[in-house]
């Protein structure tokens, strides 16, 4: 895929502008086509990315649904944002007839893309693009609990004095207020986290509402995030195109729940290639169960 990989980002808002921005810095797509309904923004987005071009050797440009449907990977950003306080499965009313629309007007799809879902609620939006795009379901992914992990790695690298790569820890679950933290299987240099002397009196409850009231706290104090969710995205992207087979844990379909939550899985650069069956405790999956039972009530509403 390195070759003239070509990359689509629908959505020309602040995340899909700041994703095009990490994926020009990055240099590993040939090109990189944004696309919106509203002409001024997306012109506008990428006579501004044109001016970062001397840094790069990805071409970016404006297009359309057609041609992003071509894409070999296709990046969704396009949807309504959280306003403070709202939660994210509140946009799905919103953001499902986007959605909708976006898929019918890129048809047909190229057999071979890869789907990845940004925009919220992210988990069932992904289980609704598995549906109506018919692309295979391990090409149509959601940026999931990526992010969530990446907060809750820097947290405890910050509390043990390590770097942030060296542990290794997952939000599972929803993206969003019913995510869990698989504490029981997390470690660092093959030492459980639990075990560690530094971790005894950090108040594991607290740490679980710090990282997912992240998003809600940023919201609060400039409008959106966005720097973080594009680090993410672009890693993802750079993982495909080089089809490194890194574990990371994604939106994806789970039989055992009929529905669509965040796993650790396998990336390469067909799409997802293995979903790990990560230990969890007791608690944790009772807890990961009534994510999934939440999350597929909604998605039950809007596919039959
Ligand atoms: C966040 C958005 C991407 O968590 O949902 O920052």
């Amino acid at each position: 895929m390195v070759c003239g990989s070509r990359v689509a980002v629908i959505g020309a808002g602040s995340v899909g502008a700041t994703i095009s921005y990490a994926l020009l810095i990055q240099k590993i797509s040939s090109e990189i086509i944004l696309v919106d309904i509203v002409d001024e923004i997306v012109k506008g987005q990428v006579l501004d990315l044109s001016d970062a071009n001397f840094i790069s050797s990805t071409q970016v440009r404006n297009g359309t649904y057609q041609e992003a449907g071509q894409c070999d990977i296709i990046i969704i950003t396009a949807g309504a944002k959280q306003k403070p306080s709202e939660t994210r499965v509140e946009l799905i009313e919103r953001n499902y007839k986007i959605l909708d629309n976006v898929i019918k007007s890129m048809q047909p799809i190229k057999p071979s893309a890869i789907l990845l879902l940004v925009a919220n609620p992210v988990d069932i939006l992904t289980y609704i693009a598995q549906k109506l795009s018919g692309l295979p379901k391990h090409q149509v992914i959601g940026s999931g609990t990526f992010l969530d992990s990446a907060r809750l790695r820097l947290r405890i690298a910050s509390e043990l004095g390590v770097a942030e790569n060296a542990v290794h820890a997952y939000v599972l679950g929803e993206h969003g207020d019913s995510q869990i933290i698989a504490w029981s299987s997390a470690h660092v240099g093959g030492k459980k986290l639990l075990d560690f002397p530094e971790l005894r009196n950090v108040d594991k409850d607290k740490v679980a509402k710090e990282i997912s009231g992240k998003a809600y706290e940023i919201i609060k104090l400039k409008g959106a995030t966005y720097f973080g969710i594009a680090g993410c995205v672009s890693s993802l992207v750079q993982c495909i195109i080089l089809n490194q087979k890194h574990v990371r844990p994604l939106s994806t379909f789970i039989e055992e729940y009929g529905c669509v939550l965040s796993m650790p899985v396998v990336l390469g650069s067909n799409g997802i290639e293995k979903i790990i069956e990560i230990h969890l405790d007791s608690d944790e999956k009772a807890k990961l169960k009534q994510s999934a039972i939440s999350l597929k009530e909604v998605c039950d509403k809007y596919v039959k």
